[in-house]
């Protein structure tokens, strides 16, 4: 095939080498944003004079025409045409002659291929965005749907003091927040116009980059047209944002596997949301958690690829950059995946209360609140910490619990205890009293609930105005 690149040339391309460096396999899915582009470059060729209306406006019939048969399955990608803009531009000129070559006027693929990625980006930023959005709710229902449950909140996973069901919950909310407010970065760095760097250093016609950026709904143009075709930072951000969000999910998987298993009980998974073993006739496999929890480990392989293929990258262009995209476009299908699974996994969760405040009812959660019961009478914390510790010993030894203590046996451990001491450290107490900003007192967790829902909001009309700038 003849290439758009060939006058040079006085042999073909080695077929292995036609293969090895064609990116036609994976940056076809790129097909919308690449015409897209084209059409804004040829308004702005025609608006600045570089070619006519007339031939504009064949050019732009021409690519809407090749839109058209891509979407109708019409279309046949060829791996000798190296990538989507030259599959797409060679196909031009068949359909309307010699003037589609007009179209790579004052244009490179350097910066045609950086101009779809954004584009093609700010989309998948909003798709995300909404995702991520709609996983937050499911975690604010979770949080309102058992408001009343207790659990254990444990350190080093062991019972530590207890806490409400609902602030757990909340506590994966504002971390995933974070992950939004991260998104909102990588958006703001994706925003900005590369088209008119043309492959490294501008070009000698007078073009109007602004004009293409508004044609395209980019809020800023790049300021240097070296950095244009070499800035990969908007993919390594998201690829970064993306491995902090996985990294969450993970952890919340692991806490699902973890409680879903007959030694916990704490939770219970929808059947729809599990699968059995091909062998054992009793399993029912928490594979979703699971699975979310291993593709993490895809997700910042793709971040250090891209940072290891960036870093020794003289500038402008290298062939190197081309191997950015297979991550990024992995990447976004796995987070998309992720994260709509998990909103419908957590919403069929059944959440067993009952077995939660058994595990309290037996354990020593309490400790901390005997100890600031005996600060309040005027102990100093410290020896306070002592006499509990002590207490607690004693109850492991005689296989005792300390709310089954007896007010003479706390009165040994210390004069200053007095029959208010088992309502103190009742577990329904203990929750109650962490009434600190932030805490996971009822008071607090309702205030928490309600903070959580104008920051749905703010991120409902946040993505609503970026809806309004995507092609
Ligand atoms: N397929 C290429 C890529 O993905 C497009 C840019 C090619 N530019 C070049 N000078 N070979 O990076």
């Amino acid at each position: 095939m003849t290439k758009l690149w060939g006058g040079r040339f006085a042999k073909n391309t080695d077929i292995m080498v036609e293969e090895f460096t064609s990116s036609i396999s994976f940056d076809n899915r790129l097909y919308k944003e690449d015409i897209a582009g084209s059409i804004a470059h040829a308004k702005m060729l025609a608006k600045c004079g570089i070619i006519s209306d007339e031939d504009t406006k064949i050019i732009i019939d021409g690519l809407n025409g090749i839109l058209a048969d891509i979407e109708a399955g019409n279309f046949t990608f060829e791996i000798a045409l190296e990538d989507i803009h030259m599959n797409i531009e060679k196909r031009l000129t068949e359909r309307i002659g010699p003037v589609g070559g007009k179209l790579h006027t004052a244009r490179s693929r350097n910066d045609q291929v950086a101009l779809d990625t954004h584009m093609y980006l700010k989309r998948e930023i909003v798709n995300i965005g909404q995702l991520l959005s709609d996983l937050l709710a499911a975690l604010l229902e979770t949080a309102e749907k058992n408001r009343d449950v207790i659990m254990p909140g444990y350190t080093h996973l062991q019972r530590a003091q207890p806490i409400l069901f609902a602030h757990h919950m909340l506590a994966y909310f504002f971390m995933l927040v974070r992950d939004f407010g991260r998104l909102k970065g990588v958006w703001e760095r994706s925003d900005i116009m590369p088209l008119g760097a043309g492959a490294l250093a501008g070009t000698t016609f007078p073009i109007d980059r602004h004009f293409v950026a508004n044609e395209l709904k980019f809020g800023a143009v790049y300021d240097n047209s070296l950095d244009a075709v070499s800035d990969r930072d908007y993919m390594l951000e998201f690829l970064s944002f993306s491995s902090i969000l996985m990294m969450h999910l993970s952890r919340l998987s692991e806490e699902i596997i973890l409680w879903s298993s007959a030694e916990f009980q704490f939770i219970e998974l929808d059947d729809a949301h599990c699968t059995g073993s091909s062998i054992m006739p009793q399993k029912k496999n928490p594979d979703v958690a699971e699975l979310v929890r291993g593709k993490t480990g895809r997700v910042f392989g793709h971040l250090m690829a891209l940072l290891t293929v960036a870093k020794g990258l003289p500038l402008a262009y290298n062939k190197d950059l081309q191997e950015d995209k297979e991550g990024l476009f992995d990447t976004i299908d796995t987070v998309k995946f992720s994260l709509s699974i998990y909103a419908s996994m957590l919403r069929g969760i059944k959440v067993n209360g009952t077995k939660m405040l058994n595990t309290l009812r037996q354990d020593f959660s309490n400790a901390t609140d005997m100890a600031d019961y005996l600060v309040k009478k005027g102990l100093p914390f410290r020896q306070a910490h002592e006499v509990v510790g002590k207490s607690v010993r004693y109850c492991i030894e005689t296989g005792k619990t300390l709310t089954d203590l007896s007010l003479d046996e706390f009165k040994e451990f210390s004069p200053l205890f007095a029959d208010d001491i088992l309502d103190a450290i009742t577990i329904e107490t203990c929750v109650a009293a962490r009434n600190s900003y932030g805490g996971t007192s009822p008071e607090q967790v309702e205030l928490a609930i309600g903070r959580g829902h104008s920051i749905l909001k703010e991120q409902y009309y946040q993505l609503d105005t970026y809806r309004k700038n995507i092609i």
